[in-house]
């Protein structure tokens, strides 16, 4: 298996004097891998995900892309934000084609290029369910409607690696089942190296061969867990044991690591200067 992201030694510090937010990151993530981030708030998730992408410089270590050190962004990679990040006043199919119709600006492009385009952005509205909602615009839809057009947007260039960053945070419990399904099923179709980020260990497992686990202060790798299930994921799988174990392992090792505690002291104190006032 050949590498699409290879990250080594890779650190990274905002400000002088400010614990670092990246140490010694050593990451190797294979082709049309499936790779999931979890970690407490501030490990740095984010920022090893947009320094991939290239929106970030780090300090010192490398990170190449298909062997190549990065520089700056690419249209190999693209990214996923969990706001969605849709321009309003296009329609969907406009939103999905808008760095086609940048692209066309800029360059060349001849009309057979355009037609080429116009049949991947049709395919992507069906594949994501979007073809009823073709011309309406972001205000109009859902939460889940908004992030399946981002992702369309995001897959139009064809790109080999995708970058999630808590893409599905905001959406009810439900419409991320179906978003997980039909993540995964575009990824195997496109064939696309993806790392997710996300708080939810549950969907880390269930989408995920592998869990890498962060820690913060200084943000580094802990752990990488080998997740024991078949390529081909079903919800049935959640409820197995060896997916439990894994799931009670990993949240267990989330709360060592975060540093952070409950202080019932504290809540007490409080709790007797409200009732006192
Ligand atoms: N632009 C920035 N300027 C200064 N410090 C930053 C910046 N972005 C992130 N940091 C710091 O880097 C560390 C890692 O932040 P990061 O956003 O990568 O964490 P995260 O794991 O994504 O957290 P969360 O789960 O809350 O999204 C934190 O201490 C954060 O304060
Ligand atoms: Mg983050």
């Amino acid at each position: 298996m050949t590498s699409a992201i290879s990250c080594r030694s890779v650190c990274k510090t905002f400000s002088a004097g400010a614990i670092a937010a990246l140490k010694d990151v050593d990451l190797v993530v294979e082709e049309g891998e499936f790779v999931t981030l979890v970690g407490a708030s501030g490990c740095g998730k984010s920022t090893l995900l947009r320094t991939i992408a290239g929106l970030e410089t780090h300090d010192s270590g490398s990170i190449l892309v298909d062997e190549r050190p990065i520089d700056g962004p690419g249209v190999e990679r693209a990214m996923v934000f969990q706001n969605y990040s849709l321009y309003p006043w296009l329609t969907v199919t406009q939103n999905i084609k808008f760095t086609r119709l940048l692209a066309a600006h800029t360059r060349d492009c001849s009309s057979a290029d355009v037609e080429v385009a116009a049949g991947r952005a049709d395919a992507l509205l069906k594949v994501m369910g979007l073809t009823p909602v073709a011309d309406a615009y972001p205000g109009q839809l859902s939460g889940g409607m908004q992030q399946r057009v981002a992702i369309a947007r995001a897959l139009m260039s064809r790109p080999r690696i995708l970058l999630m960053d808590e893409p599905f945070g905001a959406l009810d419990a439900q419409t991320r089942e179906v978003m997980h399904d039909l993540i995964l099923h575009v990824s195997r179709l496109e064939h696309c190296t993806v790392i997710f980020v996300t708080h939810d260990v549950e969907e880390a497992i269930y989408l995920g061969r592998r869990v890498v686990l962060m820690a913060p202060r200084p943000g580094r790798i802990d752990t990488v867990y080998e997740v024991p299930l078949p390529a081909a994921r079903t919800q049935d799988m959640k409820h197995q044991s060896g997916f439990l174990r894994l799931k009670q392992e990993i949240l267990e090792r989330i709360r060592a690591t975060s540093g952070l505690k409950t202080d019932f002291d504290l809540l007490q104190q409080l709790s007797r200067q409200t009732t006192n006032t």
